[in-house]
């Protein structure tokens, strides 16, 4: 079978006598291609994608920095959100369903341990800088409704975001999702179905009972969430100083913010920026749900369903994450780990960090806390190392 050759940029096309087609006025011109991470299967990004038609796998967007360089200096004086890395987003900021999401505050929590607070976010969780990018790419590429599979947080972000875009949204929940998430999706004027199960349930039901006209946003099944959550990365090397941390603990359930910093990792090396280390990455699942610890300790190279998933720590009961092998991959090669801590641990650490900050600390936050202390009991983390803790999202909806 043929395969589709990209081609990108000015130069490629004069090069094939060819005048490149122009632009649509919503895209970053360095914007050049989405392509499967799997396969490397080319798609045509002017239209709503899914997943790899080839293999099934998520895709990847590409760019070309040439077309749109961003040194470093350029980022003074920009807007105190994602949207400062415009370079480095498929979209336009002007084009962008926005409600002012990312550049979340880097929190001292001791020595050399840092909490990154994305409860400031709207709609109090990280899951907002995804949904925004995924949000804004499908109205302009023609989306009518939006729908999602949720623990809660990137339902609310979706249900937030759909009503800004002035798109209807449809949710599905696992039953027991903590009411707070429910109120908040219907206050937003999302429709809500409650399912048995996990998110794999929920998913499961939209697929068979959801709208047929609706676009899918779940996570890693369309290509722009990722953009969204890499600014995690960008803004800490910002906050550093032009550096980024010795060690990143994040709480992993689909893995998005996981994949979308390793993600950058590259990005910033390609874009010409110092990086003096590459962080190690620590995935944290809890010890009743923990597919990707499992694939790492096993050395895999691919997640495997988790079986009877339980867990109270909602957004961390992820048992098949689609972009498994790309959490595994990125904790590799940024010689992390992955570990698994108990219900008891987590709770216990989501209180003592809560009362030793006065931060809003998520049980997902607390879980990767931990973890860290997990981690520097058994040596793995070292006095000297610089470490950041993702405290996900807020922990008020979970009561
Ligand atoms: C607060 C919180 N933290 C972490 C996660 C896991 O995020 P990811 O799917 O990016 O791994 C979720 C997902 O629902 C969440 O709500």
């Amino acid at each position: 079978m043929p395969r589709c050759i990209a081609i990108t940029g000015p130069a490629a096309y004069a090069a094939r006598g060819m005048t490149e087609p122009s632009l649509p006025a919503w895209q970053n011109p360095a914007f050049v291609a989405v392509r499967c991470f799997a396969c490397g299967e080319v798609h045509d990004h002017h239209t709503l994608l899914t997943v790899c038609r080839a293999c099934g796998l998520p895709l990847r967007v590409d760019y070309d920095h040439a077309l749109a360089p961003l040194p470093p200096h350029a980022l003074a004086g920009r807007p105190a959100s994602l949207w400062r890395y415009r370079e480095v987003l498929p979209i336009r900021p002007e084009h962008a369903v926005s409600l002012v999401e990312g550049w979340t505050p880097l929190c001292p929590a001791g020595d050399r341990l840092l909490i990154k607070d994305e409860s400031r976010n709207p709609t109090g969780s990280f899951k907002a800088r995804g949904i925004a990018l995924a949000v804004s790419l499908a109205r302009v590429l023609g989306a009518r409704a939006l729908s999602a599979p949720s623990a809660g947080n990137a339902a609310g972000a979706l249900a937030a975001y759909g009503a800004a875009a002035h798109l209807p949204v449809v949710v599905a929940m696992p039953e027991d999702t903590p009411r707070t998430f429910v109120d908040e999706c219907r206050h937003y004027g999302a429709e809500v179905h409650l399912c048995a199960g996990t998110i794999a349930d929920a998913g499961r039901w939209l697929r068979e009972h959801g709208p047929r006209d609706s676009f899918d946003v779940s996570t890693l099944k369309e290509p722009y969430r990722i953009e969204g959550k890499k600014t995690m990365a960008y803004e800490l090397w910002e906050q550093l100083a032009g550096d980024l941390p010795d060690v990143i603990i994040y709480p992993t359930g689909g893995g998005t913010g996981l994949v979308g910093m390793w993600k950058a990792f590259s990005e910033m090396r390609a874009l010409g920026w110092p990086l003096p280390r590459i962080p190690r990455l620590i995935s944290v699942q809890m010890a009743g749900c923990a597919p990707v610890v499992r694939g790492f300790t096993e050395g895999a190279a691919a997640t495997v369903a988790w079986p009877d998933p339980r867990t109270r720590v909602w957004g961390l009961r992820v048992p098949s994450p689609l972009g498994g092998f790309l959490c595994l991959r990125a904790v590799r090669e940024t010689h992390g780990t992955a570990l698994a801590v108990t219900e008891a641990d987590a709770a216990a650490a989501t209180s003592r960090l809560a009362a030793r900050t006065g931060l809003d600390i998520c049980p997902e936050g607390g879980a990767a806390f931990a973890a860290y202390e997990a981690l520097c009991e058994r040596g793995d983390i070292s006095r000297d190392d610089t470490v950041v803790v993702f405290n996900t999202g807020t922990g008020l909806k979970y009561r």
